[in-house]
């Protein structure tokens, strides 16, 4: 055969296909989404999802260790609080259980980056992404808890804040609170397109969060729609977003693609709890191999271009990373 072109040529070795892959990884671009309760002594299973744990601060070290030795990035604190009320007050106690979570994770483990999600679902007695007016959810009140919330959180020792409420304004709500208390090179990462999505499954049983009645679909964003995402996005980057967010990423990886392109800003996604869970159930059925889907999966949220990727699967990908099987 005359043939010039042989791709076939590039992926003779394992050698050479690592040379010229086109997708790199970093351990350091993994964030691990992590979940503290109220208590002492606890590090209990979520039942949906296998491997996950809630864990009281005094026993996060355990696995604060476990992730900084492993080499990721960062770790995104969702606080449980014993209390829930109409307004989610707890998200915004200074004795809160997620701003206890980071003056101790500070404390214990300071070589990890602590990031902080703020959002009123898992504080609030309805399970809203905020303050309700009837049976909708208030968007220029719930700013100020937001921008309340954010605050604390940076008090008690948060690196960075990510609103993930989807209210309009709460960017530029959080930016002015946190510069007018001297925070100013505080980033905010905002979950900027982020989807009502039953991908979110598990992680509002873990979290105890599923709404009281309806969905969140007057401030989660329509699946169908792309466009309208792209416009949250420069929304978000106009109000002062330091980095913006997709999620979730499977499902989506077109808007990651577009979201890069469109910014000069690093891009983030989030591998949801939904998403974690498919993998584990599906390889605990013995159908597919966890490790290898967990590493495919992960590589085309990067190739789609994320720069940071939440997963709870950070900790073993860095572990795959390290033995070069992805990256
Ligand atoms: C809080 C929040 C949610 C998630 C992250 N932040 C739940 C939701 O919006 O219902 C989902 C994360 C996951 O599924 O892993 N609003």
């Amino acid at each position: 055969m005359d043939m010039v072109q042989r791709p076939r040529r590039l992926r003779s070795s394992e050698r050479l296909r690592k040379i010229v892959r086109e997708t790199r990884m970093d351990k350091a671009s993994l964030v691990y989404p992590m979940f503290v309760v109220e208590g002492s002594n606890i590090k209990e299973e979520i039942p949906s999802m296998a491997g996950q744990y809630r864990y009281s601060v005094d026993r996060m070290g355990e696995k604060l260790e476990e992730l900084a030795e492993a080499g990721v990035g960062s770790v995104m604190l969702f606080g449980i609080p014993d209390i829930k009320d109409e307004a989610g007050s707890q998200a915004y106690a200074q004795d809160g259980i997620v701003q206890k979570a980071f003056r101790r994770a500070k404390e214990i483990c300071p070589q990890l980056y602590y990031i902080g999600d703020v959002c009123m679902c898992e504080y609030t007695s309805h399970g809203h992404c905020g303050v309700l007016c009837g049976h909708d959810v208030d968007n220029d009140k719930t700013l100020e808890l937001l921008a309340k919330t954010a605050l604390s959180q940076v008090q008690a020792g948060a690196d960075m804040v990510a609103p993930s409420d989807m209210m309009d304004g709460r960017v530029a709500a959080i930016r002015s609170t946190l510069d007018a208390h001297g925070f100013i090179n505080t980033p905010i990462m905002a979950y900027s397109a982020k989807f009502a999505s039953a991908f979110y499954g598990p992680f509002r049983d873990a979290a105890d969060s599923a709404p009281a009645f309806g969905d969140r679909k007057t401030y989660q964003m329509d699946y169908h729609n792309r466009r309208e995402a792209l416009k949250e996005v420069m929304l978000d980057v106009e109000e002062g977003a330091d980095i913006v967010m997709v999620k979730p990423a499977m499902a989506f990886g077109d808007l990651i693609r577009e979201t890069k392109d469109m910014v000069d800003i690093p891009v983030a996604a989030y591998s949801v709890s939904g998403e974690y869970s498919m993998i584990k159930t599906t390889a605990a059925a013995g159908f597919i191999d966890e490790t290898s889907i967990m590493c495919e999966v992960a590589a085309s949220a990067y190739r789609a271009g994320t720069d940071i990727y939440i997963t709870y699967f950070a900790k073993e990908l860095a572990t795959c990373m390290d033995e070069g099987r992805i990256g």
